[in-house]
């Protein structure tokens, strides 16, 4: 086949400067902590699980109480003498008849992972009151009883006292338990019950699980964003409070003197993975730090801070970067300096708030803006522009941020891999005189191929605008496969095993090869782009509700094709999704209107909420369940207007503003269709408008940039099609230079494969190099493939012939 292009790479000049674009996000989502990265094996170490984390949660989750050997007693939770003030509960093991009476932790997933010949660290908190002293007996067994290790431990003290021990399994055996019985009679009192693998990342007291860290690692991301996520502001005001908002200085100290925190994503955070713990991992893993601390405002539940009380909440702020950057003698410095690391951690970054919406949200970050700034010019401050790509809540974070003068837009969204191939331009027209933008949350929903590829494309998109985007994080980056929050995730892992998905692979090869500067690419002879078509926004209509009964009436369709007017139904339409009715089964979320042919249209309702908590739907260019547009009024919280496009199932929220509907009010609703223009009106007022751009499938995808270091020339090229592409790559500016090329490559996979806990590295690159007597070679570009060719410049003599 012949040459079907060129690529024509500018390595005279150089563009803007790269930073640290391509980092993580660390998320205690899908027990990415607790049960995941954190290397604690015990589950509710501390009896602190309560169901306000759970429903399920109670004192003595994940323990079952041991009574063998014809040992009787009692197991209960006590809280009257507490180990620490913030830690309140404890067990209390009361042994009336002697054998063997006590406790078993059941671990995370299946149990407690055992791995033959590996030591595991067993401490807990413990006193008696009789001053006679009680052994203890601490084991590690097998599902079945069988005891693989053990020790035993008296307890003397009438005081709250550590003890410690180690114990090595001879199995491996992934279901363990860990057994702490008492031997004879007597009562006593436990709290803190820990084991931890004495191998963990980095050799870290405290530490991480070296499988899931060193995957982590592997990255080498540029920065972590942490530690959430809407798990930092959803919550409490009051910090003292078990549902608190994530306040930082809980979450640091002696792990038995941290509060238990209820996570808004349904369990309980040990908060043992704190801040100190956080800033080791970022120092460890070469990542800058990125924390987001809450604004005193949760936008989930409503809950704000007058203004006149934010000044705390500033101080977290100001405290916080003392914390991280002072010295010894600053307060905070100190507090860091005694805990084990006299070194700043250098903290570059701030970000005030995750994807917050709503004035309360914009009027306080500017006090949090104006503090740091005064007392710590050199850092920069992220603002937010909420979870959506567009709309009035994003311009109003824009805004806010221009006149903030924020060095950062804190961007998410979470789309199809058509939106991503839709958008991959959406930064060509960000200017460089702006705050620049953090993606500091995004996906493609799906852990498949095909979500890598249109990934990888869209990433070429942040590279190429660097002027513009100056992080971007993919998101979430863990999952507790028996744990899951949301999907897709970046890595996976169960209590023994991890693995990274096509996504990983692609974030990989993005943060090895990203380069310090850009550098422009030129691309000749190649067949101009096709916008693929996906559907026309034609087709059947339906309302519907969700968790709610409404009222449609008086719905009216003009297609401005055929210039005809019509009523879709003669008689009032009621729809009832509340709870009541589907307890009785006659739930009805959705009424079908008809169908239109025609690309152009103008469909227009009455409609009254009566009763429940959301909203209702409007849906139209339906080709069936998986592929169709919604015009979501109301949403999960009752406070969107949003227009969302589905392909394959996969939602992308084109565009979102605020909008909260009213019961017994009656509402006009308006929505205009010009081929894939879609417009919607509430009560004569524009609140939507967007297009649904069609995915464009570009000949090629590609970016460049120099790495200073060593001089190299990085080329990215995505290939989404399912054929070849035959391209010369020519570095303009090294005519007369010979080259070692360095390739990475994903390629030779069919969309829908994915990595699995069979096939972890089913789809990983394949490393190879090539040899080009010049500046110009061939290279094809296999279909569906995405290749990173690192350019490295042979000398043009060599030193022995000087
Ligand atoms: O990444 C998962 C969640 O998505 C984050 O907590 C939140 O910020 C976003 O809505």
């Amino acid at each position: 086949m012949a040459i079907q292009g060129t690529l024509t790479i500018n390595t005279r000049e150089r563009g803007a400067a790269m930073g640290d674009l391509f980092g993580i996000f660390f998320e205690d989502l899908n027990h990415a902590a607790d049960g995941g990265l954190y290397a604690e094996l015990i589950q509710n170490r501390s009896f602190e699980f309560d169901p306000i984390d759970h429903p399920d949660y109670h004192a003595l989750y994940a323990w079952d109480k041991v009574e063998r050997g014809g040992g009787r007693g009692e197991v209960r939770i006590e809280k009257g003498h507490p180990l620490h003030p913030r830690n309140e509960h404890y067990v209390v093991i009361e042994v009336m008849k002697a054998g063997e009476v006590g406790i078993m932790n059941l671990g995370y997933n299946s149990g407690i992972p055992l791995k033959a010949g590996e030591t595991y660290l067993f401490s807990m908190f413990a006193r008696q009151e009789d001053g006679t002293g009680l052994k203890v007996r601490v084991a590690i067994e097998g599902v079945e009883g069988n005891t693989y290790a053990e020790t035993a431990i008296a307890v003397v003290s009438e005081h709250w006292s550590k003890y410690e021990a180690r114990l090595t399994a001879p199995a491996t055996d992934f279901s363990g338990r860990l057994v702490v019985t008492i031997d004879g009679c007597g009562k006593i009192y436990l709290d803190m019950i820990s084991l931890f693998p004495s191998r963990v990342f980095r050799n870290r007291n405290n530490g991480l699980r070296e499988d899931i860290a060193t995957l982590i690692a592997e990255l080498k991301p540029k920065f972590m964003r942490f530690p959430g996520g809407c798990l930092i502001h959803d919550g409490s005001l009051d910090a003292n409070a078990r549902n608190s908002m994530y306040r930082w200085k809980n979450t640091i100290g002696g792990v038995e003197t941290r509060p238990a925190r209820r996570s808004n994503w349904r369990y309980n955070q040990t908060l043992g993975l704190g801040y100190y713990e956080y800033f080791l991992f970022c120092e460890d893993i070469g990542a800058k730090p990125i924390p987001i601390i809450p604004a005193g405002y949760d936008p989930h539940h409503k809950r704000v801070v007058p203004i006149e009380e934010l000044q705390p909440w500033i101080d977290d702020a100001l405290d916080l970067i003392e914390f991280a950057n002072g010295d010894a003698t600053t307060c905070w410095g100190a507090v860091r300096s005694s805990l084990g690391h006299p070194e700043p951690f250098n903290l570059e970054y701030i970000g005030i708030g995750n994807e917050e919406v709503g004035e309360l949200f914009f009027e306080r970050y500017a006090y949090f803006h104006r503090a740091i700034k005064d007392r710590y010019p050199g850092v920069k401050v992220i603002n937010s522009s909420g979870p959506f790509a567009a709309g009035s809540e994003y311009d109003r974070g824009w805004k806010s941020a221009r006149e903030n003068q924020s060095d950062f837009v804190d961007e998410h969204y979470y789309q199809s891999p058509e939106w991503m191939l839709a958008n991959y331009r959406r930064y060509d027209s960000f200017s460089k005189e702006d705050p620049h933008v953090f993606l500091g949350e995004y996906a493609s929903w799906g852990n498949t191929y095909y979500n890598a590829l249109a990934e990888a494309a869209f990433m070429t998109g942040l590279e190429r605008n660097a002027h513009a985007v100056g992080l971007a994080c993919y998101a979430p980056m863990l999952c507790n496969v028996d744990y899951i929050n949301w999907k897709p995730d970046m890595i996976w892992f169960n209590n023994h095993q991890v693995f990274g998905t096509a996504n990983y692979y692609v974030q990989k090869l993005f943060m090895h090869n990203q380069g310090d500067y850009v550098l422009q690419v030129s691309a000749e002879g190649f067949n101009p782009p096709v916008h693929k078509e996906i559907r026309p926004i034609s087709g059947k209509l339906a309302v519907g509700t969700d968790q709610c009964s409404v009222e449609f009436s008086r719905i009216l369709l003009h297609d401005h094709e055929t210039g005809q007017w019509k009523y879709l139904c003669e008689e009032n339409i009621y729809l009832d999704d509340t709870e009541e009715a589907r307890e009785i089964g006659s739930a009805r979320r959705m009424f079908e209107l008809g169908a239109v042919e025609s690309r152009h249209y103008t469909l227009s309702m009455k409609v009254k909420k009566i009763s429940g908590r959301a909203g209702f739907l409007v849906h139209f260019g339906w080709s069936d369940e998986s592929n169709h547009i919604q015009w979501e009024i109301g949403g999960w919280q009752n406070q969107d207007s949003m227009i969302n496009a589905f392909v394959n199932g996969r939602s992308s929220i084109l565009t979102q503003s605020l909008f909260t509907v009213e019961n017994d009010v009656e509402y006009d609703l308006v929505l205009e269709v010009y081929n894939r223009c879609i417009r919607a009106y509430i009560d004569g007022i524009l609140i939507n408008d967007t297009e649904d751009r069609l995915p464009v499938i570009e000949p090629l995808y590609y970016s460049s940039s120099l790495d200073e270091a060593t001089g190299d020339v990085i080329l990215k090229v995505v290939n989404i099609q399912d054929v070849d592409v035959i391209s010369e790559v020519n570095l303009g500016g090294m005519e007369s230079r010979s080259l070692t090329v360095e390739v990475a490559e994903l390629s030779g996979h069919s969309p829908e494969e994915e990595n699995s806990f069979l096939e972890p590295e089913r789809i990983v690159p394949i490393h190879r190099q090539l040899n080009s007597p010049v500046s110009h070679f061939e290279y094809v570009f296999k279909g569906q493939s995405i290749t990173v060719l690192r350019m490295k410049k042979q000398p043009l003599y060599s030193e022995g012939t000087k």
